[in-house]
Parts: C-alpha cells; sequence; structure tokens
C-alpha cells in the first residue's frame, strides 16, 4: 500500500512540509509505504482545455505531471498540502490540480481506464493560513472536497491549520497530532 503526499508549498521545511511529513510518518506507522512529491521542484504546465485528453485520456502537455498521474494511480491514498495564498491554494498546486482532468471524460465521469483505480481513491487535505482564523483556508477545502464529492472519490478530512513563519507548527501540538491521525486513516481500510 503506497500513500502519496503531495507539497504544495515551495517552502521545504516550511509548516505545510511539516503537516505533511507527519501525516506520511502517520501511513507509515499503519504499515503503508510512503512518498512525498514537492511541487515546486517540478514542471507542471498549467492545463490547456483542449479537451483532447477527454477522448485519449492523455494530455497533450509533455512535462511532470504524467508521471505524477501514475503515481496517482497506483497510491492507495493521495494527501495534499498546501498554504494558503491569497485566499486559495497555492499555483503549483492549482497548476497540479487543475490537470486531473486526464482522468475524466467530457461529462467529468472517470475515463473508463482510469476507473478502477479512481473510483473511491482515498483523498485528503492539509492546509494552513498566516490568518489566527484557520476558516480563511475554507476556499481551498471547498476546492478539493468538492472534487471528491463530485467524482465518487472518498473524502479522508482535512486538517487546518494556522501559522505564519516558516516551521512554526512544529510547535502547534494539536495540528501535528490531528496531521498524524490523518496520515493514519488513509493508510487504515
Ligand atoms: C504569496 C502569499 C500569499 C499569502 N496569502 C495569505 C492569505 O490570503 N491568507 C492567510 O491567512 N495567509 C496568507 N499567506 C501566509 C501563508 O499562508 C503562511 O505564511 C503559511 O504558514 C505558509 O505555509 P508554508 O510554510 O507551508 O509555506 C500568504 C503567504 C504568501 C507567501
Amino acid at each position: 500500500m503506497k500513500i502519496l503526499g503531495i507539497l504544495g508549498s515551495p517552502r521545504i521545511k516550511g509548516n505545510s512540509d511539516i503537516l505533511l511529513s507527519r501525516a506520511l510518518a502517520g501511513a507509515k506507522e499503519a504499515g503503508a509505504k510512503v512518498e512525498k512529491i514537492i511541487l515546486d521542484r517540478k514542471q507542471i504546465s498549467g492545463c490547456k482545455d483542449c479537451k483532447k485528453c477527454n477522448k485519449t485520456g492523455i494530455c497533450v502537455i509533455r512535462d511532470d505531471m504524467s508521471e505524477i498521474q501514475g503515481k496517482i494511480l497506483d497510491a492507495y491514498a493521495v494527501i495534499h498540502a498546501s498554504p494558503v495564498y491569497f485566499w486559495s491554494m497555492t499555483a503549483q498546486m492549482k497548476a497540479y490540480l487543475d490537470r486531473w482532468c486526464v482522468f475524466f471524460a467530457a461529462d467529468w465521469s472517470w475515463q473508463k481506464a482510469y476507473y478502477p483505480q479512481m473510483k473511491g481513491k482515498r483523498i485528503g487535505l492539509i492546509t494552513v493560513c498566516g490568518d489566527t482564523n484557520v476558516h480563511t483556508a475554507d476556499p481551498v477545502v471547498h476546492s478539493f472536497k468538492s472534487t471528491a464529492q463530485m467524482t465518487g472519490m472518498h473524502w479522508l478530512g482535512d486538517v487546518m491549520a494556522a501559522a505564519g513563519d516558516k516551521g512554526e507548527i512544529a510547535q502547534n501540538a494539536k495540528a501535528l497530532q490531528e496531521a498524524f491521525d490523518l496520515g493514519r486513516k488513509a493508510a487504515t481500510p
């Protein structure tokens, strides 16, 4: 069983990274193999809405997303982590999420070829915002949760935390525990 962690923050060892690492530690404790992908180190262009993938299941853009798409298909669960940038997710995470189009047919049902691996795929989310009110991240949660609900994925839940300075979240025992629990849940059938 493989649990994939997708980091949307460009700050390595920053708050989202720390919480995602805790989630992956939880998944590991539950017996899973884990892998973290740092989107900022990948080349991922925005979706062109050319709709070619609707028919072929293959994206016309040749970049690092094709490899990541393969890892998503193989993963038992995918846990995302993004800080809030202007009441939204980071550009890295948005480019990645838009490229999920490749998995869908024109009516937003799963491509036949991907359906067996994507139906019921376990999806979770970690958000960090500088605002002390964690609900500043509600639009990010809405985006991921709605995608999961629309497509029949298994929503594992979210961890919403507040921190500003790099690494500050390491002092937040509650958020660390919630992230660990999310990872453990992701890896527990
Ligand atoms: C470009 C940019 C935009 C931001 N916009 C917001 C925002 O709209 N609301 C908020 O609460 N924090 C905002 N922040 C603060 C970050 O969410 C916060 O510093 C977070 O801890 C960064 O997480 P990281 O360490 O994982 O990168 C912004 C930070 C940056 C760099």
